[in-house]
């Protein structure tokens, strides 16, 4: 091994470790130094055939190989199942800590003491009221609008409401837009869900905590106070901590790439909210539901699984980009269903739901592609237990992971490596072509 160096940016680059690339089109050879295990793409640039050539460019659809950044929020092997928030394992998170504590592990890099945790929780509790605005806002979509629809418009709306909050570069203001944002998705995702069951909006109840005052603010009724049962509100806890943040996922990466516009951390969420809402990434626990109701009795599950692998369909809720043996997360929320289910009684589906991991584990198809069970298969029985409607799925995965958005793009605003994103192309289209008047066409 060579000496280590740091680089300017911070990577570690040992002086032997370089990738020597001949260019077997004029036979030169070029140097390009490995950090971190990767190399820069624009190294590559310096490869060409004549001086005036653009250089070599890396294509990666879908960034299957390439990292957009560095982050110190999340770490994921994918191959043995791990996921630890800022070093701590997502196990000893869900078992020990609350969501609210997690959040501010995440956006601050490390766990609260007691007076931190307060004043933490006192700030996020008293700004969860929006302005009253916001409800005639909701209140102009259908009544069977999709609520993860009208979380999308909310939330970008509340970039209207604070203006200042495109100060970006000041810490107090966009200290103040996180606080702000952690304490009113919960408030923006209940008043969606009132005004799909179109019942009156409940404001949020102060003396509650963070998942007992969603709680109440969905299904709070005639009663003068809400009273959670605190099994079910300990369990929805524990799912907000496992949804938290999944590093440079497909709606985080929206986050930072909208982000590195430099504009204000409402539009950026909100861009995360509609690259959540997709069917192959949050909106995965809303079809995984659907699926089993399709299914409706285990002996249907040969003829669905044949359909799975006839191309017919995905089964939803397996397989993931990064976890190729398990998600440590679908081990921890299928433990959580036992603890619901003895206060809600067994979901019917669940048995579905064991019925068709089971199989799915033992058929080659699925094992052959390294498909199991992700974090989305059992978290929508537990919401539906919980007497969540299946459009409010995908609205529950993203209350929590607002803290994981929002932490990445804090570290995207003060990484001094990144700047506007914007990837090249590979142009295919034609060419130099002259107008043609329609009369001639
Ligand atoms: C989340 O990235 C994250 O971290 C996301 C997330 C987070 O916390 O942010 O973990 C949350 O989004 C979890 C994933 C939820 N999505 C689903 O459950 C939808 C069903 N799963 C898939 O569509 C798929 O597995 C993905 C999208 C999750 C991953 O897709 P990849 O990595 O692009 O894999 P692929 O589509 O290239 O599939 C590889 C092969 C293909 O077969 P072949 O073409 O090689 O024959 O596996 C097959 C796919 O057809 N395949 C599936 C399958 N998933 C992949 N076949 C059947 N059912 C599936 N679920």
């Amino acid at each position: 091994m060579g000496t280590e160096e740091q680089t300017e940016t911070g990577g570690v680059a040992t002086a032997s470790e370089t990738l020597t690339i001949t260019d077997n089109r004029t036979g030169k050879t070029y140097e390009v130094p490995l950090e971190d295990g990767t190399i820069r793409a624009t190294a590559l640039r310096d490869i060409k055939v004549k001086e005036s050539d653009f250089g070599v460019m890396s294509y990666d659809p879908a960034f299957m190989n390439t990292a957009s950044c560095r982050s110190a929020v999340t770490y994921l092997d994918g191959e043995a199942g791990v996921l630890e928030y800022r070093g701590y394992p997502i196990e000893q998170l869900a078992e020990h800590s609350t969501y609210l504590e997690v959040a501010y592990l995440l956006v601050h890099g490390e766990l609260p003491n007691a007076k931190q945790l307060e004043e933490w929780t006192n700030k996020i509790t008293t700004h969860t009221f929006v302005h009253e605005n916001v409800k005639s806002f909701i209140q102009g979509f259908r009544y069977d609008a999709h609520p993860m629809g009208m979380l999308l418009a909310s939330v970008g709306a509340l970039s209207t409401f604070y203006p200042d909050a495109n100060q970006i570069k000041d810490p107090e203001i966009r200290y103040l837009q996180i606080i702000r944002l952690i304490a009113k998705m919960p408030t923006l995702a209940a008043f969606a869900y009132r005004h799909n069951m179109g019942q009156p909006y409940v404001y949020p109840d102060n003396e509650l905590d963070y998942p007992g005052n969603f709680l109440s603010m969905l299904f709070k009724m005639s009663e003068l106070k809400y009273e959670p049962d605190p099994r079910l509100s300990r369990a929805l806890d524990i799912l907000f901590i496992l949804h938290a943040d999944h590093e440079q996922n497909c709606s985080t990466s929206a986050v930072r790439a909208v982000g590195s516009s430099q504009v204000d951390p409402y539009s950026a969420v909100a861009a995360g909210v509609a690259a959540l809402y997709g069917p192959l990434h949050g909106g995965a626990n809303e079809q995984v539901l659907r699926m089993l109701r399709r299914i409706e009795r285990k002996e249907n599950i040969p003829d669905f699984i044949a359909g799975v692998k006839e191309g017919k369909e995905r089964l939803m809720g397996f397989g993931h980009r990064v976890y190729k043996n398990h998600d440590p997360r679908a081990t921890i929320i299928k433990k959580a269903c036992d603890d619901v289910f003895e206060v809600t009684g067994v979901n019917p589906l669940l048995e579905i739901a064991i019925e068709l991991e089971k199989i799915a584990l033992e058929d080659e198809y699925f094992v052959k592609r390294k498909l199991y069970p992700n974090v989305d298969f059992y978290s929508g029985l537990i919401y539906e237990a919980l007497h969540m409607p299946v459009g409010m799925f995908t609205v529950l995965f993203a209350i929590p992971r607002t803290s994981g958005w929002i932490s990445q793009w804090l570290e995207m605003i003060d990484d001094k490596e990144q700047k506007i994103a914007r990837p090249r192309q590979i142009y295919t289209g034609e060419r130099n072509r002259d107008y043609i008047p329609v009369s001639q066409r």
